[in-house]
């Protein structure tokens, strides 16, 4: 654990003692209420309860990662930053829709640091208003303005759930980022009710320990009950022709499977590198063309079209990490939509070690818990990182390459080593 100065230490307590989560979090909770309930300075209840729970000697400090050594216990140092050279960048596209704007703004808040991009957009179902409003709270915003690295799609796309504008609305973005910045090394593609559970510190920090050549995307080549539902049925997004929202609909006959390419399907939630997103929107191989044209019929195809392009593709094949980053749950068998994610779920995203959850719902209370335990984000304020300076806290930049890595990095960490770090994942490619 190399971040103890007032911070919890909770993914090492994880790893050995799972029950102390539950118990750590519910008290939290209690703690939580009251505290509201009696309007106190909540940081003065946290270190003393850091102090009681976390100054014992006897608690475990886990195993340690392999690409990310640990300071040993029980002084930790932390770790050297990386030098500044080293630090990538994220270029993150998040979209919403009718009603998100300000969902979107707390996941935008929540996900904020100079060192990035950020392309907003919202879908031609939302009104003009809202996406004036939009543009006119990142107009506002002095940090913003200021660092210049939030875009606000003002010609917004017509994106119909389940059809394929949703895969145009990614490139989309893709291609205002590639040309907004040379600089940014990964795209993140999120919705406004999907929100982090690390810092942007946090995970700058530990994807600056990573190949940069490496995709997380969630992939298979079997497609199950998808092969009859998703690969045959052959559909038509209205989104691409018409002013005013309807569903897609199914055309006769079906097709067949392809046999110029193999067909792969996995999560709409994945983290593309830059050189495959320029693969993507360059096209000067032509199957990211073809396929996209392909997927224009294809239902859902969010869920296959990169998936498809990567593996069909042999200088990519070997980049990709099958996992998507997310802390998602599903009904089993899975409805069409993910669980709405609540308190009660906490203990399992922290443990899941992943960067990333979704779906929230508006301003639900799970939300304060994440800005608080691991964000450590107080309201109407960025999530603080080492770039933070001026007063108000954070409403300047001092230097962006200061990372103050936390707890975060460390859960993403394991993540890491268990995906990448034992190389685990070229057994699980393309497959
Ligand atoms: C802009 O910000 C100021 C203070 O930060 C606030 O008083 C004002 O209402 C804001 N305007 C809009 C349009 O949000
Ligand atoms: C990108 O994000 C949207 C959320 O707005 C999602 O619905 C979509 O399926 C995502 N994935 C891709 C590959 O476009
Ligand atoms: C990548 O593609 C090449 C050529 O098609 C193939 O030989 C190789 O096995 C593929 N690798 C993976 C991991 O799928």
């Amino acid at each position: 654990m190399y971040y103890v100065n007032g911070g919890f230490t909770l993914s090492a307590l994880q790893v050995k003692k799972r029950w102390v989560l539950p118990i750590f979090v519910s008290s939290l909770l209690c703690a939580f209420l009251l505290l509201s309930t009696l309007n106190m300075g909540l940081l003065a209840y946290l270190s003393t309860f850091n102090g009681v729970l976390f100054s014992s000697p006897s608690i475990s400090r886990g195993a340690t990662p392999l690409l990310f050594k640990l300071a040993p216990s029980p002084s930790p140092a932390p770790l050297p930053p990386p030098p500044a050279s080293k630090i990538p960048r994220i270029a993150y596209l998040i979209s919403g829709s009718k009603g998100d704007v300000d969902q979107l703004w707390r996941t935008l808040y929540a996900l904020y640091h100079p060192r990035n991009y950020y392309v907003l957009h919202l879908d031609l179902e939302s009104p003009a208003a809202e996406r004036q409003k939009l543009a006119a709270l990142v107009g506002n915003q002095s940090l913003f303005t200021m660092v210049g690295n939030v875009y606000v799609i003002s010609k917004a796309n017509m994106v119909t759930y389940r059809g394929s504008t949703m895969v145009a609305n990614t490139l989309h973005a893709c291609a205002i980022l590639l040309k907004k910045s040379k600089e940014w090394d990964w795209f993140i593609n999120l919705s406004s009710s999907d929100y982090p559970l690390v810092t942007q510190d946090d995970l700058l920090f530990t994807f600056s320990k990573l190949p940069k050549n490496l995709n997380f995307m969630e992939h298979t080549s079997e497609l199950g009950w998808k092969e009859k539902q998703r690969a045959k049925p052959v559909i038509i997004d209205p989104g691409f022709y018409k002013k005013t929202k309807s569903d897609i609909f199914w055309m006769m006959p079906e097709r067949e499977l392809p046999d110029a390419f193999q067909l792969f399907t996995g999560s709409a939630w994945m983290v593309l590198t830059r050189e495959f997103v320029e693969f993507c929107i360059w096209g000067w191989d032509n199957l990211p063309r073809t396929l996209l044209m392909y997927y224009a019929n294809f239902l859902s195809a969010p869920e296959g079209y990169f998936q498809t392009v990567i593996c069909n593709t042999q200088e990519f094949n070997a980049t990709v990490v099958n996992h998507d980053l997310h802390y998602i749950t599903w009904d089993n068998p899975p409805k069409q939509h993910p669980h709405i994610l609540t308190l009660g779920d906490i203990t399992n995203m922290i443990s899941s070690n992943s960067p990333f959850a979704r779906k929230f719902k508006k301003n639900d209370p799970v939300l304060s818990i994440i800005d608080m335990l691991l964000l450590r984000r107080s309201k109407d304020t960025v999530t603080p990182g080492g770039w933070c300076s001026g007063m108000p806290m954070c409403s300047n930049v001092g230097d962006d390459g200061r990372l103050n890595q936390g707890p975060g990095s460390e859960r993403l960490a394991r993540l890491m080593d268990k995906l990448v770090g034992s190389g685990a994942y070229k057994m699980d490619q393309c497959r």
